[in-house]
């Protein structure tokens, strides 16, 4: 069976063939640890008999800076490679034309949980995800759909996405796989000069002094903001900066007035044009 597919209807043809249940991780391709990782829970989900596929496209839609689009790495040969080593049963890497049509009009939006995070700093960026997103639950009709909780706003939105439209997949949200200094993997961690790479654990450490505050019993968010803040901007490299900081609900995703219920403190930071996204829960 041919691994690729590069349109609609040869994957479609495929899937008729496939055995159930299907497990479909959505990914942007340059493979690393993490989707690596997606993959295997996605096998273990569906056995060694049923169906693995993995969606490789670099969604232009959810692009909100044309220099990210461009400089995105797309890896495909080695990401078949990786794909075949693993055991994934399907590879869809359609070109753009066979996604969207040319006068396409019609977009998933969300109108609450994009309010704050990447919603705000990142406007239309969600609108892109959820689009592509349903895109691929339409064709795949996959049983489970596998999602990173690096990407801890958007799982969210792809939760409350399929809640809300009715889907048929399970969601299944996977733990942010990291380097062994606390970086979390991300295709964008290869953008990175030496010197922001080794700086670039600063994120993960100042989350985790945010968490450990917990343990005092403190309540008020601006205490974990503040902490973080120093945290973060400690000795920091010249073209640092915090794209945003925010102690939120971790299902509604709207700031918290107290640190009472479940909490996840997320932050977007930019190591000169590279921008980088982690999050803790501060309270389950
Ligand atoms: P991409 O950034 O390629 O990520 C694909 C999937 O891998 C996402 O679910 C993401 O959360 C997960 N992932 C990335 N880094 C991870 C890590 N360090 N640990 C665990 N999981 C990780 O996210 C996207 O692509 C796109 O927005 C997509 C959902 C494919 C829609 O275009």
């Amino acid at each position: 069976m041919n691994l690729r597919h590069s349109n609609v209807n040869s994957v479609q043809e495929t899937l008729k063939e496939c055995p159930s249940p299907l497990a479909l991780v959505p990914t942007m391709g340059a493979l690393h640890g993490g989707h690596l990782a997606l993959i295997r829970a996605a096998r273990e989900m569906v056995g060694p008999q049923g169906t693995v596929a993995v969606s490789i496209f670099v969604n232009p839609t959810q692009f909100d800076r044309p220099e990210d689009l461009s400089s995105y790495p797309q890896p495909l040969e080695e990401d078949l490679a990786l794909c075949e080593k693993e055991g994934v049963d399907i590879v869809f890497a359609p070109e753009i034309g066979t996604l969207y049509q040319p006068d396409h009009s019609v977009l998933v939006t969300e109108s609450l949980l994009t309010k704050h995070l990447c919603g705000a700093t990142r406007p239309g960026h969600f609108d892109g995800v959820l689009t592509i997103v349903l895109k691929l639950l339409n064709i795949f009709q996959p049983n489970f759909a596998i999602f990173g909780e690096k990407d801890f706003q958007q799982l969210a939105l792809i939760r409350r996405m399929v809640r809300d439209l009715d889907a048929q997949t399970e969601i299944i949200g996977h733990p942010t796989v990291r380097e062994t200094d606390g970086l979390a993997l991300s295709s964008r961690n290869r953008k990175l000069t030496p010197i922001h790479r080794a700086d670039a654990p600063r994120i993960r450490r100042a989350l985790l002094a945010a968490q450990s505050i917990h343990q005092t019993g403190e309540q008020k968010p601006q205490v974990y903001l503040d902490a973080t803040r120093h945290h973060l901007s400690k000795d920091a490299p010249e073209d640092f900066r915090i794209d945003y900081l925010q102690l939120v609900d971790s299902e509604s995703l709207q700031p918290l007035a107290k640190v009472t219920s479940r909490a996840t403190l997320a932050t977007a930071c930019f190591f000169g044009p590279v921008r980088l996204i982690d999050n803790i829960q501060i309270r389950g």
